[in-house]
C-alpha cells in the first residue's frame, strides 16, 4: 500500500509502476549500443516475443471467500528461506547501463532481502560486489571457462567471498546470433568491460605473458578463448560437484530429459529459461517449457524460471505452471539504468507489491497454495 499512499500524497513515482513501460524508456535513454544489447534478442526476436505471449495466453483464475487477511510471501528454496519466490537473474556487463554497475543492484537486492546473483561477466570483481552486499543472499552463475584450473579458481573466489549457490549457465557456450549486436557492431566484451572476474583472476593471469595493464588486447584474446566450452558434456559436471559443496542449479534447461539427466548428476536444481530468448531464435516459450519440466523433476529437485517475467502476476503464473521462484532479467536491468539502486528497488519492489495483491484477490495467502488449478489456457 506504500505505493499507493505516496501517490495519493503527491508522491508520484520516479519510474512507472506498469514494469513493461520501462524497455522503450531505456531504449531512449541509452546509446544504440548498449540499449541494442540490453534490449535485443536472438534473431528475428521470435522466441523473446513467444516468452511473452506464453504467460499473456495463460490466464488466472482467481477464488473468493477464503481468507486473506494475513499473508505470507517466503518460500524455501535449496534449503534457505527467500522473503519470496525472487531472485535477480545473472546479467553481466551492467557498467554499460550505470556506472555504479553490478554493486547498485546488489545493493538493492540486499535491501529488499531478494538473492542477487552475479555473472561471471559482470564488469565488477565478484569480491567487490560481495562487499557491498554485507551478508545478504548471493549466488554465483559461472560460465564454465575452458580452462579448469580458471573454473577451480572462480569456484574457490566464489566460496570465499561468500556466495552460496552456483548457477551454471549451460544455453551459452557460443554466444548467439544477435542482429542488433551484430548491426552496431556492439559486443560489450571486445572493449575488456564484463571481464573483470577474469582479469582479477589469478589462473586466468597465469596463462598470459604479460600481465592485463601491459596487453589488454591479448587479455581481452585470451578471455574470448576461455569464456565458455561448446565441447563439455553430461558427465563433466562431476568436475562441479567435487569442487563446490553447496547447491548447484542448471540453467537453461528446456527440455524434461535434460532435467533428469540433472537430477542423475547430483544436481540440486534446474531454471527452466532461454536467456530471455538470446540464444535460439525460434526456440520453445520457457512458459511452455515449464510445465513438462516441473512435471519431470519437481517432487525431487528445484525448478527456478525466467524468461518473461514483468509483472507480479506474472509471477504468480509461473508458480502456477511449476515453479518454486523466479528471477527476473531486463526488468531490473531498465531500472538500473534509469535510477541506478533506487531504479532497481523500484522494479523489485512493484513485483512483490503486485505479487502480494495478485496472491490475495486469487484467493492465496501465500505462495505455497498456488498450483496447476489456478490457471487456464486462454
Ligand atoms: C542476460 N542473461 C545472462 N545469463 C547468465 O547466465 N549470465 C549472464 O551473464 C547473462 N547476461 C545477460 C545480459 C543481458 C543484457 C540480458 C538481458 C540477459 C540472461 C538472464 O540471466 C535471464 O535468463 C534473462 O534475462 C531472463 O529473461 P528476461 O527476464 O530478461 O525476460
Amino acid at each position: 500500500y506504500e505505493i499507493y499512499l505516496n501517490g495519493l500524497g503527491g508522491a508520484v513515482p520516479r519510474l512507472p509502476t506498469d514494469l513493461t513501460r520501462l524497455e522503450e524508456l531505456t531504449e531512449r535513454r541509452l546509446g544504440p549500443g548498449p540499449a541494442g544489447y540490453v534490449a535485443g534478442s536472438a534473431g528475428d526476436g521470435s522466441t523473446a516475443r513467444a516468452n511473452r505471449a506464453a504467460l499473456e495466453r495463460r490466464r488466472t483464475v482467481p477464488r473468493m471467500l477464503r481468507d486473506v487477511h494475513e499473508r505470507d510471501l517466503s518460500v524455501e528454496v535449496l534449503g534457505r528461506s527467500l522473503p519470496a519466490p525472487l531472485a535477480l537473474a545473472p546479467v553481466g556487463v551492467l557498467s554499460i547501463m550505470h556506472p555504479e554497475a553490478e554493486p547498485a543492484a546488489a545493493r538493492a537486492a540486499a535491501a529488499q532481502g531478494v538473492p542477487y546473483v552475479l555473472s561471471s561477466a559482470s564488469s565488477t570483481p565478484m569480491e567487490q560486489v560481495a562487499e557491498a552486499m554485507g551478508d545478504a543472499e548471493r549466488w554465483f552463475q559461472l560460465y564454465w571457462p575452458k580452462d579448469p584450473e580458471v573454473a577451480r579458481s572462480f569456484l574457490g573466489r566464489a566460496k570465499a567471498a561468500g556466495y552460496s549457490v552456483l548457477v551454471v549457465t549451460l544455453d551459452t557456450p557460443l554466444l548467439a546470433w544477435r542482429p542488433r549486436d551484430l548491426d552496431q557492431a556492439y559486443l560489450p566484451f571486445l572493449h575488456g568491460v564484463g571481464t573483470a572476474n577474469y582479469f582479477s583472476d589469478p589462473a586466468f593471469q597465469a596463462g598470459l605473458a604479460k600481465p592485463v595493464h601491459e596487453d589488454p588486447n591479448a587479455a581481452v584474446l585470451h578471455f574470448v578463448n576461455l569464456f565458455s566450452d561448446p565441447g563439455k558434456t553430461w558427465p563433466d559436471l562431476a568436475f562441479l560437484r567435487e569442487n563446490w559443496d553447496g547447491p548447484i542449479v542448471l540453467k537453461g534447461i528446456l527440455h524434461p530429459d535434460d532435467a533428469r539427466l540433472a537430477l542423475d548428476a547430483g544436481m540440486d536444481g534446474v531454471i527452466v529459461s532461454n536467456h530471455g530468448g538470446r540464444q535460439v531464435a525460434g526456440s520453445i516459450a520457457a512458459a511452455d517449457a515449464l510445465p513438462r519440466v516441473a512435471g519431470a523433476v519437481g517432487d525431487r529437485m528445484t525448478v527456478l524460471f525466467d524468461s518473461g517475467i514483468r509483472t507480479g502476476g506474472d509471477m504468480f503464473k509461473a508458480l502456477a505452471l511449476g515453479a518454486d521462484a523466479v528471477l527476473v532479467g531486463r526488468p531490473y536491468v531498465y531500472g538500473l539504468a534509469l535510477d541506478g539502486r533506487a531504479g532497481v528497488e523500484h522494479v523489485i519492489r512493484c513485483l512483490l507489491a503486485e505479487f502480494d495483491l495478485t496472491l490475495a484477490l486469487s484467493g492465496h495467502a501465500g505462495p505455497g497454495t498456488v498450483g496447476a488449478d489456478d490457471i487456464e489456457e486462454a
